[in-house]
C-alpha cells in the first residue's frame, strides 16, 4: 500500500521522481521566475499537494519574504517536507485541494502534479478552491501530466517517455507500471481542457506557461 498517490512512497520519492518525470525540476525554476517577475513582496503562498516540500526548500533559497502554506491528503509526505524544511516558519495542513476553504488570503497557489489524479468533477472543486484562496490580482500555476489531442500523438508521447524513463535506469517493469497508471491512477487532461476549466472557474487570464511533449504549466490570475 502507498502512502501517497504518486507513484513512490514519501521516503524514496525524492530519488525517484527525477528519474520518472522528464523536466520535473523545470517545472520549479519556471515558477519561481514567473513568480518573481510578477513582482508580490511579502509573498503568501499555498503549495497544494506539496509532496515533499521540494517547491518551498528552492524558494527559501533565494527569496526571504515569502510565508508559506504547504498542504497534502498524505501524512507521510508532509513528514517528509518537515524535515526538509526543518527550522523554517511554515503552515503545514493535511488536506487535499478538494478539502481547502481558504478565502481571499494568498498572492500565489501552486499546484505541482498534484491534481491529475482527479476526476473531472473533484478536478474543477480543487481548482475553484484554488481560485477562491487567492486575492484579487494573485495567481494560480498548475503543472501536470497532460494528454495529447488524439491517440495518435499521445502514442507517440508515451513512446518518448518510455525513452526517458529507460535511459534514466528504470527497469521494464517499472516503465509498465508507470504507464499502466495512466487513464488509472493519473487521469491527465489536454492543455485546451485545462484552459477551458480554469477560465470556468473565474481567472480574468489564463496562460500556457511552459510545455513538453508530456507535461504542461499553466498560469491563470484572479
Ligand atoms: C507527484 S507528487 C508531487 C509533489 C510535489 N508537488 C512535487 O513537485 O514534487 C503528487 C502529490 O500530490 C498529492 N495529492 C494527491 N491527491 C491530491 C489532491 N487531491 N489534492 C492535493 N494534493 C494531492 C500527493 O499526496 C503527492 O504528495
Amino acid at each position: 500500500m502507498k502512502d501517497n498517490r504518486s507513484a513512490y512512497n514519501s521516503n524514496i520519492y525524492d530519488e525517484n521522481i527525477v528519474n520518472t518525470l522528464p523536466y520535473y525540476r523545470e517545472f520549479h525554476g519556471q515558477i519561481i521566475d514567473l513568480v518573481n517577475k510578477l513582482g508580490y513582496k511579502d509573498v503568501d503562498w499555498l503549495d497544494t499537494g506539496c509532496g515533499t516540500g521540494t517547491l518551498a526548500g528552492m524558494v527559501f533559497d533565494i527569496r526571504d519574504d515569502v510565508k508559506f502554506t504547504l498542504c497534502d491528503p498524505s501524512q507521510s509526505m508532509l513528514e517528509q517536507a518537515k524535515e526538509k524544511l526543518s527550522g523554517k516558519d511554515i503552515r503545514f495542513i493535511n488536506a487535499s485541494s478538494q478539502q481547502l476553504e481558504f478565502k481571499d488570503e494568498f498572492d500565489v497557489v501552486t499546484a505541482v502534479q498534484s491534481h491529475h489524479y482527479l476526476k473531472s468533477d473533484e478536478r474543477r472543486i480543487a481548482v475553484k478552491n484554488c481560485y477562491n484562496a487567492l486575492r484579487e490580482n494573485g495567481v494560480f500555476i498548475t503543472f501536470e501530466n497532460i494528454r495529447m489531442s488524439t491517440d495518435e500523438s499521445d502514442a507517440i508521447a508515451l513512446s518518448r517517455w518510455t525513452g526517458f524513463m529507460t535511459d534514466h535506469g528504470k527497469t521494464d517493469e517499472d516503465v509498465k507500471n508507470q504507464l499502466e497508471r495512466r487513464g488509472v491512477e493519473v487521469l491527465p487532461i489536454t492543455i485546451e481542457e485545462h484552459i477551458k476549466l480554469l477560465r470556468e472557474c473565474g481567472f480574468k487570464s489564463v496562460d500556457l506557461l511552459w510545455t513538453s511533449y508530456l507535461q504542461a504549466g499553466l498560469w491563470a490570475v484572479k
